[in-house]
């Protein structure tokens, strides 16, 4: 299936994301890399997110619209919590609003069909409905903020990457570790957390 047909104008946006809409619409202390000057950008090579004909052999679900994490947190450089804004505040990171999107997307790649389909949700007031990549059993309590704090008792070096890898290389979002009990228990045991049944299980 063939739905990326418009990622020739990609690039062609990218001077004018880069100055206007990055720059602009994300906060001081959210955009790290998008605001750094232009001579510290040449440090490393710009990733461009690639071409791709053909979406069926994409890890991951298929999702209503193609939303791509390589071309926002890769080669825009978007920071996650301009997205997911409450991830080191709450136990959940929190989904975009449509009101996100559309802060750049009233502009950026109107000519592309998929961001057709987010200006048209939004248009008619209706959100995007998301498939859930990971899925946590209900018995067990996953407090996104806990791990992200930098000021937690354990100084841990722990990222978004440490658990969901490279999103920011994902055209379609998987995931990327297993999520089991011994997973959790590993990273706990290593850190010297607590591995109370009582603090995972309610
Ligand atoms: C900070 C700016 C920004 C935000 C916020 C943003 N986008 Fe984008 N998006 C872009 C830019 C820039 C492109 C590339 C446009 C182009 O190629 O002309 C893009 C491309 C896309 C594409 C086409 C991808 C491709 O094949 O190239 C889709 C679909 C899309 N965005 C959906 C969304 C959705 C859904 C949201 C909200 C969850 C969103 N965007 C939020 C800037 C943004
Ligand atoms: C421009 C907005 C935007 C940015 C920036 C962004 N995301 Fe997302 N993220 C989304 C949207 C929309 C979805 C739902 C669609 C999907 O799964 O691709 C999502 C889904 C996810 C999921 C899967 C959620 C689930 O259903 O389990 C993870 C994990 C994730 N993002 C992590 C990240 C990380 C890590 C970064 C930074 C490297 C990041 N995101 C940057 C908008 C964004
Ligand atoms: C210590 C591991 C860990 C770290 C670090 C982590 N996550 Fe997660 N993330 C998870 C787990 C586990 C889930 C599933 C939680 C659930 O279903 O309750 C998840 C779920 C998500 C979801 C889906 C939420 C939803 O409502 O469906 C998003 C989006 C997400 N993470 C983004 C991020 C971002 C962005 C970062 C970095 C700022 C991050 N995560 C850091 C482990 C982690
Ligand atoms: C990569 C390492 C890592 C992984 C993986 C991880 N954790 Fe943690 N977790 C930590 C650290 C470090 C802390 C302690 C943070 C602090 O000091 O507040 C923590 C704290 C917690 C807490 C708070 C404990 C308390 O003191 O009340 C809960 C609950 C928790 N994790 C659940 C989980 C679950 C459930 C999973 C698996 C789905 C998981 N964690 C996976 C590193 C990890
Ligand atoms: C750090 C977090 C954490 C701690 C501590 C923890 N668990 Fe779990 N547990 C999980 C996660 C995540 C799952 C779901 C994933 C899975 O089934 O592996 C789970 C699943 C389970 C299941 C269901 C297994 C199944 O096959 O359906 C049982 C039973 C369980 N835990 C018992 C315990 C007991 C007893 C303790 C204390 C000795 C404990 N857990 C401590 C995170 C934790």
């Amino acid at each position: 299936m063939t739905i990326d047909a418009g990622t020739a104008g990609r690039h062609a946006a990218r001077a004018l994301l880069l100055g206007v809409a990055v720059v602009g619409l994300v906060g001081p202390e959210r955009s790290v890399r998008a605001q750094q000057p232009p001579a510290q950008q040449q440090a490393t090579p710009p990733f461009e997110a690639p071409e791709i004909p053909d979406t069926a052999g994409l890890p991951g679900p298929r999702q209503p619209v193609f939303f791509r994490h390589d071309v926002h947190a890769g080669q825009y450089q978007i920071d996650c919590r301009y997205c997911h804004s409450s991830a080191e505040s709450a136990p959940y990171p929190g989904m975009p609003s449509m009101k996100t999107c559309m802060g750049c997307h009233l502009i950026a790649g109107a000519a592309i069909p998929e961001v057709q389909k987010v200006r048209e949700a939004a248009m008619s007031n209706q959100a995007i409905e998301w498939i859930k990549v990971h899925r946590m059993p209900p018995f067990v309590h996953f407090p996104h903020m806990r791990h992200l704090k930098r000021e937690t008792a354990v100084k841990a070096e722990i990222t978004c990457q440490t658990c969901h890898g490279q999103v920011e290389r994902m055209p379609q979002v998987y995931q990327f570790a297993s999520l089991k009990m011994g997973w959790c228990l590993d990273c706990h045991k290593k850190n010297k957390v607590t591995t109370d049944c009582t603090a995972c299980h309610y």
